[in-house]
C-alpha cells in the first residue's frame, strides 16, 4: 500500500506541562474545536487512566465508548466509518505519559511528541501516516497559518 507521511512541528511558548494540561482538559473541546470535533462537552468524553497513561473516548453515542467524536465520523462518509466501527475496541487518543500521544484517525495514524527546548519553550512534533489518497494525503504544510518554511516550524 502506498502511503503518505508528514511531519509538522509547532513551537509553543509554554512549558510542556501547560500544553499537557490543556490537551487533557475536556472543557476546551466544545469551544476551541467546535467546528472540527463538534460540541463534545466534558460529560460526553472521558480520559481513562491506564497506570500513568491515558486513553480518550467519545461518549456521545448513548454513553458507549467510541474512538471518534460523532461530528468527525458523520463528516467522513461511509467507507472510513465502517473501518472505525470494526475497531471500536480501540481508544481515540493514547497519551503515553508524559511526552507522547498516539491518535488513530479515520484516514491514518499520528504520533505527537513533546520536546522541551527550555522551561518556557516546547516543540510539538506531529508525524502522520495515511494511505495515499486519504485525507491526510492531501495535507499541505503551506496551508497552515503561521508556517515558517525556513525553520520548518509553526510558530
Ligand atoms: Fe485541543
Amino acid at each position: 500500500m502506498e502511503e503518505s507521511r508528514h511531519e509538522i512541528a509547532y513551537e509553543m511558548m509554554c512549558n510542556w506541562k501547560v500544553f499537557f494540561e490543556n490537551a487533557v482538559d475536556g472543557y476546551h473541546l466544545a469551544y476551541l474545536h467546535d467546528k472540527t470535533l463538534g460540541k463534545v462537552t466534558h460529560d460526553k468524553q472521558v480520559w481513562e487512566a491506564r497506570g500513568r497513561h491515558l486513553v480518550w473516548w467519545s461518549l456521545e453515542r448513548d454513553g458507549t465508548k467510541h474512538p471518534l467524536p460523532k461530528l468527525l465520523q458523520d463528516n467522513a462518509g461511509a467507507s472510513p466509518t465502517a473501518h472505525v466501527e470494526h475497531h471500536r475496541a480501540y481508544g481515540g487518543i493514547y497519551i503515553i505519559f508524559p511526552l507522547t500521544m498516539l491518535a488513530l484517525h479515520l484516514w491514518g495514524l499520528s504520533i505527537s511528541v513533546l520536546e522541551t527546548v527550555d522551561a518556557g519553550t516546547t516543540l510539538l512534533r506531529i508525524r502522520s501516516w495515511a494511505p495515499k489518497g486519504q485525507r491526510g494525503g492531501r495535507f499541505k504544510l503551506k496551508d497552515i497559518p503561521d508556517y515558517d518554511p525556513d525553520s520548518g516550524l509553526i510558530k
